[in-house]
């Protein structure tokens, strides 16, 4: 468990809530866990219709927690046994609708986990971006895949290399949200439409999604995806990114290579 992640089931709608505000909500090995815990409840548990993310505090997610990076760039294991990857598998597998409320920033894994969710309800002026070439790394999650295909490739690999954050409209515009509203109606806007999704046939519903989508290529990929992220995350280009992230400054990869 993390205190950091909120779980709360009411009326169907298992509600998932990243609560680390004094970090922007940036996702820590155990807070991996506990997501991970949630989405596979939400899998096999009658009670569970319905999904919802959303967050406290004035960011969705900052992504991934840098100094997480630093301390797993040190070890050796293999990449697909962490918690992020436990909770990426239960993203694939997962079968009942999900929601995303997005408020502020949606970083990294703040902006692929929406890839993943079937109805996404963001802020006008939240900032979405998934800058893994700025730290060096590779994209996760199945974004490889997913991103190109909701917004085309160019505009995909723009996000990715040139890490620089969309904005809600923006996301809206391309197909990453069904709704852009002011920020102060994303919550309730979001329960909304998870309530709605909650009231549905639950067989049809999860059925349908079944049919939309191949999770076992989705883990495959992200399985690849993952192979790729270790071997950059401890590369010497990794480790300048995640230290200049650390001492506020601009990293200087000239000597990379
Ligand atoms: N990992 C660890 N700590 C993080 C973090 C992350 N991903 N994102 C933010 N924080 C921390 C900051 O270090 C800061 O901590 P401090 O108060 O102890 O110095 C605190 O959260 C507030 O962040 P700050 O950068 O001051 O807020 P901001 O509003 O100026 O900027 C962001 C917000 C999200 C744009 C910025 O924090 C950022 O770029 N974070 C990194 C995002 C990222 O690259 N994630 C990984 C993607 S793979």
């Amino acid at each position: 468990m993390s205190e950091h992640i909120k779980v709360d089931l009411d009326g169907g709608v298992l509600t998932v809530v990243f609560d680390r505000t004094d970090k922007k909500n940036a996702i820590t090995q155990a807070m991996y866990t506990a997501l991970a815990e949630a989405t596979e409840r939400a899998k096999v548990d009658d009670a569970v219709r319905v999904v919802l993310f959303r967050s406290e505090g004035d960011s969705f997610s900052a992504g991934n927690d840098i100094a997480d990076f630093i301390a797993i760039g040190q070890t050796t294991g293999d990449m697909v046994e962490m918690g992020v990857f436990r909770f990426l598998k239960a993203l694939a597998d997962l079968d009942k609708p999900a929601v995303a409320a997005v408020r502020g920033r949606a970083v990294g894994i703040g902006l692929t986990l929406l890839l993943h969710c079937d109805m996404v309800v963001v802020a006008e002026d939240a900032l979405l971006s998934a800058p893994f070439i700025n730290l060096a790394l590779a994209p996760e999650a199945a974004s490889t895949l997913l991103l190109p295909a909701v917004i085309g490739h160019q505009r995909a690999f723009e996000i990715f290399a040139l890490g620089e954050a969309i904005d809600g409209k923006t996301a809206l515009a391309w197909g990453i949200a069904n709704r852009a509203v002011p920020a102060d109606q994303v919550d309730a806007t979001a329960r909304q439409l998870a309530d709605k999704l909650a009231q549905r046939a639950p067989n049809s519903i999860r059925k349908t999604k079944a049919l939309m989508r191949d999770a076992e290529a989705l883990w495959n990929l992200m399985q690849r995806e993952a192979h790729v992220f270790g071997s950059q995350m401890r590369s010497p280009e990794a480790m300048e990114a995640f230290m200049a992230f650390s001492q506020k400054r601009v990293p200087d990869f000239s000597k990379a290579g």
